[in-house]
């Protein structure tokens, strides 16, 4: 038995080693990274505790399936959208967009099969 495990070590390892390469052949290039996205170099600068959002209580508004409000920058006074949806099955749907976007933030269409089911 171990006459067979020392024959088959080096298969193992050579198969380890094409599966590996595999693995790390993904070009980097393909992919944004934090620095190239403003959106993503804002949010890792914040520091805990430290956040310019607050919650504006007095825009909530609740429906059965949903609740909004607002949310503002204290820094640039922009103000935020959160929207929060009872889905079925104890699943919560969180949406922030820009409450009065200058051009509004593309929703890719087909991410979603329908809207999902909200719980009554
Ligand atoms: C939802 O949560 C409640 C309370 O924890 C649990 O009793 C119920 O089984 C959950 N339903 C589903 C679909 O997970």
């Amino acid at each position: 038995m171990a006459a067979f495990a020392e024959r088959m070590a080096p298969v193992v390892l050579l198969w380890l080693a094409v599966s590996l390469s595999g693995t790390w052949a993904v070009d980097k290039g393909n992919f944004k990274t934090c620095d190239q996205s403003a959106f993503c170099k804002r949010q890792r600068a914040l520091k805990p505790g430290e956040s310019p959002y607050r919650a504006l209580l007095e825009t909530m508004e609740l429906t059965s399936t949903r609740l909004t409000l607002q949310l503002i920058n204290d820094n640039n006074k922009v103000r935020l959208l959160l929207e929060l949806y009872r889905l079925q099955g104890n699943i919560t749907r969180v949406k922030i967009n820009e409450l009065k976007p200058l051009k509004p933030r593309y929703e890719v269409p087909d991410v979603l099969i329908r809207e999902p089911p909200t719980e009554p």
